[in-house]
């Protein structure tokens, strides 16, 4: 069963956090939201992810980005985890929510569960999944990292900015787009559509079969 994956709706479950009780899509209301999982507490990797995105957090909110962690442990389990992130990321402060799961529940119905993985009880345990959601509650992205690779926080970042260009623009971002740099038109646009669309012009790449689907503009 492939689970929770881009086109779907983010269930809207009722979760307890190191900063209270809430719905997921009352977190959500008409913003990007990224809920990103972690295989547990007190855990080398998991440590240093959450002190990247601590120190990323402004970044992320300058995008309208509200971040939601989750680790399959209790609350006073984070609470205490917070002061070990905090002091290994060099004081950045961890201010955004992280959802409790000890029995595991929540990872099954976010599809972050680890297809490959069982603990010593013969339990699933949680990959390093995420999601990125819309103000439509609906998911646009997600990655699924197993609990021996780190994520990169920079691509996430990245991956946010391409799809909110993406959101706002009839285009598509080619092979390691950095912001700032051309997109491709969006290749359902005809180009009499591409010049009505993109008054100040594209360039059309030339290639070894003569068609021009290759367009690039900046928007
Ligand atoms: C970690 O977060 O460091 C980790 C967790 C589970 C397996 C391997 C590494």
């Amino acid at each position: 069963m492939p689970g929770l994956t881009i086109g779907d709706t983010l269930p809207n479950l009722e979760v307890e956090t190191t900063c209270g009780r809430f719905m997921l899509h009352d977190f959500v209301g008409q913003d990007w939201v990224i809920i990103f999982s972690h295989p547990g507490d007190f855990t080398p990797v998991c440590t240093t992810e959450l002190a990247k995105v601590a120190a990323y957090t402004e970044r992320f909110e300058d995008r309208g980005v509200k971040l939601l962690g989750l680790s399959c442990d209790d609350i006073q389990s984070h609470n205490n985890w917070i002061k070990d992130i905090e002091s290994y990321s060099g004081g950045c402060k961890v201010k955004f929510p992280i959802i409790a799961d000890p029995k595991r529940e929540i990872i099954k119905e976010l599809n972050m569960v680890d297809p490959d993985g069982k603990d010593a009880t013969g339990n699933q345990v949680p990959s390093r999944a995420l999601h990125v959601v819309a103000g439509d509650k609906k998911i646009k992205l997600s990655i699924l990292y197993p609990a021996t690779i780190g994520r990169n926080v920079d691509e996430i970042l990245r991956a946010v900015d391409a799809l909110q260009k993406t959101a706002n623009h009839k285009v598509a971002t080619p092979v390691n787009w950095m912001p700032g740099e051309p997109v491709v038109i969006h290749p359902s646009l005809s180009n009499d559509q591409a010049k009505e669309m993109f008054p100040h012009g594209y360039s059309t790449a030339e290639l070894a079969s003569g068609n021009d689907y290759l367009r690039f503009t900046n928007v």
